[in-house]
């Protein structure tokens, strides 16, 4: 008892060392890092990839408290323990991933830096149930979010010759597939019991894409027409436009199914923005 109580004045961060190691494991372990061919590189494109799994890390960083605040919802809204253990499981997997690919950005040459200060917005809606919140926050995180980063890892690890970017690849699309499906299960568990909810849902599918592809993409019609480059693809870039056509597939072929069964009206080619303005 007195050398428990005596540990917490010591202020020896040697623990949260440990035990930050130890949670990280699951991910970081036995990754073939003496296989990473950046040193093969030029400096210019060693530097592009630095930036863009900079990016990458301060996204997946930013998802952490997403999946957080979907944790606080959830619990308001009756979810079940093993929605609630599946959805803290994801918020440590976040972490995980922003320190991977913070990793790999360092191995291309970024510089060091103080973490990211960027927040996510999640809006309460108080007009509606918290568990109708919670839906649409699966809606948005998961069944668009996740399911489009699952696809989009997908294509980046085929593409990926270098082996250690095509195991990271790997390893981060195994939790985002489980990200993705905890949406889909939970929504399918839901709206067969609450067809308000259902009618809530068709309701804002078309803002929710079209808020996703502002986010991620801009204006895809503004994107560049940068050439497929090889050594890029290799260590897990793509063109952009590559990535829209990926995410048209998976509007026609997942989402715009099964949102039209639920009642949503969505035209045929992914809806935008400035649509959704009546402008
Ligand atoms: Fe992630
Ligand atoms: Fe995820």
């Amino acid at each position: 008892m007195n050398d428990a109580l005596d540990a917490l004045s010591s202020h020896d961060p040697t623990w949260l060392d440990e035990e930050h190691a130890r949670l990280m494991r699951g991910t970081r372990g036995d990754l073939p890092w003496s296989k990473h061919t950046a040193h093969r590189l030029d400096a210019a494109t060693r530097a592009t990839l630095a930036t863009v799994w900079r990016a990458r890390a301060d996204a997946e960083r930013r998802s952490a408290p997403i999946f957080a605040t979907w944790l606080v919802d959830l619990t308001g809204a009756g979810a079940d323990a093993r929605v609630l253990s599946v959805t803290a499981r994801a918020v440590l997997d976040e972490v995980r991933h922003a320190e991977l690919f913070e990793d790999l950005a360092r191995a291309y040459g970024a510089p060091e830096r103080a973490p990211s200060t960027a927040l996510p917005v999640m809006p309460d809606d108080p007009e509606v149930p918290l568990r109708w919140q919670a839906a649409r926050e699966a809606l948005s995180l998961s069944v668009v979010a996740e399911t489009f980063s699952l696809a989009m890892l997908h294509a980046l690890r085929d593409a990926a010759g270098d082996p250690l970017v095509r195991a990271v690849l790997a390893r981060v699309v195994g939790d985002e597939s489980l990200h993705a499906r905890l949406g889909w299960t939970l929504l399918a568990q839901w709206i067969p019991h609450d067809d308000g909810l259902r009618a809530y849902l068709a309701a804002h599918a078309p803002s929710v894409l079209a808020d996703y592809v502002a986010m991620v993409f801009g204006d895809p019609e503004a994107l560049p027409d940068e050439a497929y480059d090889a050594r890029l693809a290799a260590h897990g870039v793509l063109p952009q436009r590559t990535l829209w056509t990926l995410f048209e597939t998976v509007y026609r072929t997942l989402w715009r199914p099964t949102f039209v069964r639920w009642g949503a009206t969505l035209p045929e080619g992914v809806p935008r923005r400035s649509a959704q303005r009546g402008a």
